[in-house]
């Protein structure tokens, strides 16, 4: 990465959906970046176009971060190559739905190795190095299907709310050394992870809704009202039972 004096942010999934949005809203917002993903050539078109329109320095690292070794190559980035890291944005994830019976063996392996570990790996590289120069920002993308245990897509909905439980543990033990660790979960938003693209909700709210709770306290965020008022009925309203029954009829046909 050249040197500018442009704080530097590295988001991961960037070449796809949520993370291509959050890739555009840092340049825009005058950060040189790097991005993350496997499709180096989507990437290093994105990098080109960002490079040219705002005037910021963007680095492709294509690595898949189901692989233990290129999290590695990733972690040692974080801690000692960059000149300096200011924000990262763990966006990378997948969703392999359906009942847990009927689950790809390897496409389960990787959903965790990518959803919980390498983002566990890529949050601890980015806070030592955050916490060395007292400042620092990592958003970690969760989602609404993390609030409660999804029947359908268990799995998934289940490495959310790891991710959603371990970025909250994150944030309080990282305040008093001045970083900004905060959560984001978006609900059903148009990407090619969505099965209803048209009723969803776009990536760049997402995006909005970051950039508003990143300058406020709270530990984590949920995108838009509706899926705001549903994670507070189910976590604080809604019995046990009673949300896993209504949950496993609303996603029955992902069996
Ligand atoms: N869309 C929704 O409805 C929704 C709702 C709640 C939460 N989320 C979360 O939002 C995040 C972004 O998802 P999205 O909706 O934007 O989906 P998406 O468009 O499919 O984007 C997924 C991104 O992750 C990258 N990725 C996948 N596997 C990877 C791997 N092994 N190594 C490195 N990068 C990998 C993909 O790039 P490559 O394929 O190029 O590697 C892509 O850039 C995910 O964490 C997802 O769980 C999405």
């Amino acid at each position: 990465m050249t040197v500018s004096s442009r704080p530097i942010a590295v988001v991961t999934g960037a070449s796809s959906g949520i993370g291509e949005q959050y890739a555009r809203r840092y340049a825009r917002e005058g950060f040189d970046l790097v991005l993350v993903a496997r499709s180096e050539n989507v990437l290093q078109s994105l990098a080109n176009e960002l490079a040219a329109a705002h005037g910021v320095h963007v680095e492709v690292h294509a690595a898949d971060l189901a692989d233990a070794g290129a999290v590695t190559v990733l972690v040692d980035k974080l801690t000692k190559e960059l000149p300096r890291l200011d924000h990262l944005v763990n966006c990378a994830g997948v969703a392999p739905n359906g009942d847990l019976a009927n689950a790809n063996e390897s496409a389960l392996r990787q959903m965790i190795d990518l959803n919980i570990t390498a983002l566990t790996l890529l949050t601890r590289a980015a806070i030592i190095r955050m916490r060395a120069s007292g400042t620092g920002t990592v958003v970690n993308v969760a989602s609404a299907a993390g609030y409660q245990p999804m029947p359908h897509m268990a799995a998934y909905a289940a490495s959310k709310s790891y991710v959603l439980m371990f970025t909250e543990a994150m944030y309080e033990e990282n305040r008093r050394h001045g970083l900004r660790i905060l959560a984001v979960s978006p609900g059903d938003t148009a990407t090619p992870m969505s099965a209803n693209p048209e009723k969803a909700r776009k990536p760049e709210q997402v995006v909005d809704t970051t950039w508003r709770a990143m300058s406020k306290s709270a530990p984590a965020v949920v995108d838009g009202a509706a899926n705001s008022i549903l994670t507070t009925l189910v976590t604080r309203a809604l019995p046990k039972r009673l949300g896993l029954r209504i949950a496993e009829r609303m996603f029955r046909d992902m069996a």
